[in-house]
């Protein structure tokens, strides 16, 4: 396609467009699609409302642009290629052709069950095709979906199902994930209790598991799919019509729920997905996130599937039967683009590399990380181990703020630098400030990033709380959008992103309000109140250290520590439980009663000597306490 970046004169020549003629250059790229009416203007904007509007009046469905479109060249080519949990069972292969006709048959179910556009569908599913099938069916009928990641606990699933306002559940009777099987129906029993606007629940045959039907609410997926015709003609919707909402972490302790809007978010999708991957027609691409997290909603299903690219999707973890299993699937499945975590590479590359060996990893071109910083170490070792010293890394930084990856070299045509997403993508304009908002020029500086241009896959909304939108994201330097993450500029004018600079903390790269772990540890009955700091941990790039005070002195800690994991997993999910829990008289606190975290934050990173001014405490003593017995 005309739009594919294929030498860096042209990456430069394309950058340089892009800041003369933003409107210009993204109506050629919009041009590539099947508008059913196109658009009257490419753009308009302020960043103060904020309001930000792209493709204006441009009438489409993105499934027609994933799918209907491709039929004619691509109808038999695998658009998904299935990867089950256990290494004995039989892949699937899904094409385009029948994926299309499953898409519109589950969209005909959907409506059948009354959902229409502008509807709120949850969807909470393992790692199977039809979960895919159940994101593009909303899509196609105009419904609005909210993935949670199958990891969430009862309590997460009904705070966004409520947040949301949701309809109907699509959910599974359980999911396999390695050696575990997730009881995920039972899961979603619970938070129904508490979520009076859920009518029908959609489940998915996919265990043995055992649960229970609500007679009236509750559907077999085979049943609700009877008799559904494969015809489904695709909903018209309006560019800035929602697509969907995904749940993310914020530093209050509600998540927060960004909203993508359709024309914008397709298009950059599949520019973002061709040029930085470099897809080629015909290869295998497999990006190993969930489905529940936006690198799973951007580059597992609707990028590849907007460019007409084969997808892997894989149902289990990294490390069953064995850590090889990863290598063990892309000589299986003959992958060529490889995109995974940093934290992934990290665990593996600890497990040896016995686990490596037996794989020739012959057919991989491009490797990719993302969703935290890569270590300079990790990045070698995945540059030498996997790629054989041949494949580019392309280290991607986005967030599900931002739709798409904003900073990353485009593979095999940016020079790389270990532990640096290198330069922005045409039409991105990041820039760093100072702590006042100052804009830093020139190179060797750090700062805070922020974007200064809008971009067609920007968050539009929190859902349900415009406000909440502004104020995170656009209040805090003026006209500017705030991504929350430190960085670099090098002498080079390559990008490196330093880590968060909220109380977010980035845990095996998952995004997890500090805020919201406190609240799942104070629902104990016996914590009376909790800090949460993160610490940097050699695997999951950040461990989380609680702080906890209890009500009465427990002897048995040790049993109390696992009450407290117990808890955190009940209200939020076993992605949050803390590696480290510390007992403690008080917390450190100003006169005006904030913690101050700084102090907390140096002692768990065992950091002593710099706890810095603490003549402000309210109580100075207790430092000194927590200090005798912090855990390292
Ligand atoms: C972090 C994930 C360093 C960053 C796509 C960002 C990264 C947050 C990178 C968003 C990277 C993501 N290098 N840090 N290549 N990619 N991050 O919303 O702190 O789950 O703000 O989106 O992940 O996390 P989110």
């Amino acid at each position: 396609m005309a739009t594919r970046i294929t030498n860096i004169e042209e990456y430069k020549a394309a950058y340089k467009t892009s800041l003369e003629t933003p409107e210009q250059f993204w109506d050629e790229i919009a041009g590539e699609f099947v508008w059913k009416k196109k658009y009257d203007k490419v753009l308009e904007w302020n960043f103060l409302e904020p309001d930000v509007k792209w493709f204006i009046n441009g009438k489409l469905n993105i499934t027609e642009n994933c799918l209907d479109r491709h039929l004619a060249t691509k109808g038999n080519q695998n658009a998904i290629i299935w990867e089950p949990n256990e290494t004995g069972h039989q892949a699937r292969t899904i094409t385009y052709k029948e994926l299309h006709e499953q898409v519109c048959i589950f969209a005909n179910a959907l409506k059948k069950l009354g959902a229409k556009k502008g509807d709120r569908i949850c969807i909470y599913m393992p790692m199977v095709p039809e979960l895919a099938i159940a994101v593009l069916a909303c899509a196609r009928i105009g419904a609005i979906h909210n993935v949670v990641f199958g990891g969430f606990s009862y309590k997460s699933l009904a705070d966004r199902i409520q947040d949301a306002d949701c309809t109907i559940v699509i959910t599974a009777d359980g999911a396999y994930r390695g050696a575990k099987d997730i009881p995920l129906k039972a899961v979603v029993d619970e938070a129904l209790e508490t979520c009076p606007s859920i009518e029908k629940v959609i489940v998915l045959k996919r265990t043995n598991i055992e649960y229970n039907t609500v007679q009236g609410r509750d559907i077999l997926w085979e049943d609700a799919i009877k008799d559904c015709s494969s015809d489904c003609a695709a909903e018209v919707m309006d560019s800035e019509d929602m697509l969907f909402i995904l749940y993310t972490s914020g530093s209050t302790g509600k998540p927060k729920g960004v909203v993508h809007t359709t024309g914008g978010y397709m298009v950059y999708a599949d520019y973002s997905f061709r040029n930085v991957f470099q897809y080629d027609d015909g290869e295998i691409y497999w990006c190993t996130a969930d489905v529940g997290w936006i690198t799973g909603h951007t580059y597992l299903i609707y990028g590849p599937l907007l460019a007409g690219a084969t997808t892997l999707m894989f149902e289990g973890i990294p490390t069953y039967p064995d850590a090889g299993r990863f290598w063990n699937i892309i000589d299986k499945h003959k992958v060529n683009i490889f995109y995974t975590a940093p934290t992934a590479i990290r665990s593996l590359e600890a497990m040896g590399l016995d686990f490596v060996k037996p794989y020739k990893l012959d057919s991989l071109r491009v490797l990719g990380s993302v969703g935290e910083p890569i270590n300079k170490e990790a990045w070698e070792w995945y540059h030498l181990n996997i790629g054989k010293e041949k494949c580019p890394i392309v280290d991607t930084w986005w967030q599900t703020e931002t739709g798409g990856i904003l900073i990353s070299p485009l593979a095999g045509i940016t020079k790389t630098k270990p532990s640096f997403a290198t330069l922005p993508l045409p039409g991105i304009r990041p820039v760093l400030v100072d702590e006042a908002g100052k804009i830093l020029e020139g190179n060797n500086v750090e700062g805070r990033l922020c974007i200064e241009f809008p971009w067609p896959s920007m968050i539009r909304t929190t859902y349900g709380n415009h406000e909440r939108c502004r104020q995170n994201y656009f209040d805090t330097f003026k006209n500017l959008y705030f991504t929350g993450d430190g960085c670099k500029r090098d002498e080079d004018g390559y990008y490196r992103i330093t880590g968060r600079v909220d109380d977010v903390i980035k845990v095996s790269g998952h995004l997890l309000g500090t805020a919201e772990i406190e609240n799942a540890i104070n629902e104990h009955p016996d914590i009376v109140e909790s800090a949460v700091v993160g610490f940097p941990h050699d695997i999951k790039g950040w461990g989380i250290y609680a702080f906890v005070i209890c009500e009465n002195e427990r002897k048995d800690e040790h049993n109390l520590k696992l009450e407290i994991l117990a808890t955190v997993s009940k209200y939020m999910g076993s992605i949050a439980k803390p590696d480290k829990i510390q007992i403690v008289k008080g917390l450190p606190k100003t006169r005006s009663g904030k913690i101050m975290r700084r102090i907390l934050r140096k002692i768990a990173e065992n950091d002593l000597a710099n706890l810095g001014d603490t003549s402000t405490l309210l109580d100075p003593a207790v430092v000194e306490d927590i200090k005798a017995g912090a855990i390292h």
